[in-house]
């Protein structure tokens, strides 16, 4: 490793002092930060990118991995302590192993990172080796010849090679992410609860959220996370995870099967937000930090990145986008507006 590299992701020391917690307007303490490494991706899932036509950021617009780790170590300092790296796609941006390499130089107690699985076959233990904790695997089905119309591109036996290959890294518990559409993939709720009975996964089923690139979100199309309950609880019991078991701040859900096979999460963004209890910040590839899934507002850090600014000005940004925050995202709100970039462009 470089001179330069440790000086960039040296744990912060008690000197770095950065000022106390993230905490915002209504008390909610921010320890949750995702990094989108690039906004491109080799798949078009349906309710992420539209099919054509999406125009990617220029490549001087996309932060350096060094860059990146420098903004995760300042939101360390602030009290952060998990981070998950997305995308678009995190494995079609090279030598991201590195960058987990540096994360891990800065002590987060969780290391994480949600893929599509592509390539993971090969790079999970390059991947595990660097630092890596766990990893969410989407996969919205288990048929194969469904599995291409909805994302477009890949197959299946892939995505189940890459979870295979995660296990065998010791990324573990294994998460797998299946957004559920009405009329499109919701005949297999109970399948993908078999699935996670069967091989241990942790299957989280999320509810549909007007994020999709074509802007062709409908609330018809979402499935409320109560039907996906209740049908699966129809086959085995399941019931709410609570107390110590479970993560205040966590957006999902947890349930356990009644009779020990394990769990699953459900995201109900739409129909029961959890914004009260929100804890995550998200920082794009190009360098903005976005408070909330659904803001409209960015706080740029690029240009003071770029222009020699120290640590406490990065912190500063941090702060005033915590202070922006607002109580809850308004997608049931009359006059809810989408923001601007869709979910290849912020990262999940
Ligand atoms: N609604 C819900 N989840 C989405 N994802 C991508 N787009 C959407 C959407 N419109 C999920 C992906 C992935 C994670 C990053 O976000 O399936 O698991
Ligand atoms: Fe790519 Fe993930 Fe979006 Fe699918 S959900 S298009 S895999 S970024």
């Amino acid at each position: 490793m470089s001179s330069v590299r440790v000086a960039l992701t040296r744990r912060p020391s008690p000197g770095d002092d950065l000022g106390g917690a993230l905490v915002d307007r209504f008390g909610r303490v921010h320890r949750d930060l995702r990094i989108s490494v690039t906004d491109r991706c080799n798949f078009r899932c349906v309710y992420c990118m539209p099919e054509e036509g999406v125009r990617f950021l220029p490549r001087a617009q996309i932060l350096s991995y060094e860059e990146l780790a420098r903004v995760a170590r300042v939101a360390y300092g602030l009290g952060v302590r998990r981070v998950r790296i997305t995308g678009g796609e995190p494995l079609v941006r090279r030598g991201v192993d590195s960058f987990v390499e540096m994360l891990s130089a800065i002590g987060f107690e969780d290391l994480s990172m949600t893929t599509n699985g592509t390539g993971l076959e090969r790079q999970a233990p390059r991947l595990a080796a660097a630092g890596l904790r766990r990893v969410n695997i989407s996969c919205d089905s288990l048929r194969p010849e469904r599995f291409p119309s909805i994302r477009r591109s890949g197959d299946l036996a892939t995505v189940l090679g890459a979870m295979d290959a995660a296990e065998r890294a010791g990324l573990s518990p294994l998460k797998v992410n299946v957004v559920v559409l009405a009329g499109v993939n919701d005949d297999e709720l109970v399948d993908f609860a078999r699935f996670g009975r069967e091989t241990g996964r942790i299957v989280r089923f999320i509810e549909y959220m007007p994020l999709d690139g074509a802007g062709s979100w409908e609330r018809e199309s979402v499935v409320p996370a109560t039907r996906i309950v209740e049908e699966i609880s129809a086959h085995w019991p399941l019931e709410v995870l609570a107390g110590s078991d479970a993560d205040p701040y966590a957006p999902a859900t947890r349930y356990r099967f009644v009779d020990g096979a394990g769990e699953i999460g459900v995201i109900p963004t739409v129909t029961e937000p959890f914004c009260g209890t929100c804890d995550r910040l998200r920082v794009t590839a190009d360098g903005a930090i976005r408070n909330c899934l659904f803001a409209n507002e960015e706080t740029p850090l690029k240009t003071l990145l770029r222009s020699g600014a120290d640590d406490a000005a990065i912190a500063l940004a941090f702060r005033l986008a915590v202070n922006a925050k607002l109580p809850g995202h308004g997608i049931n709100d009359p006059g809810f507006l989408r923001p601007r970039r869709s979910m290849s462009m912020i990262g999940g």
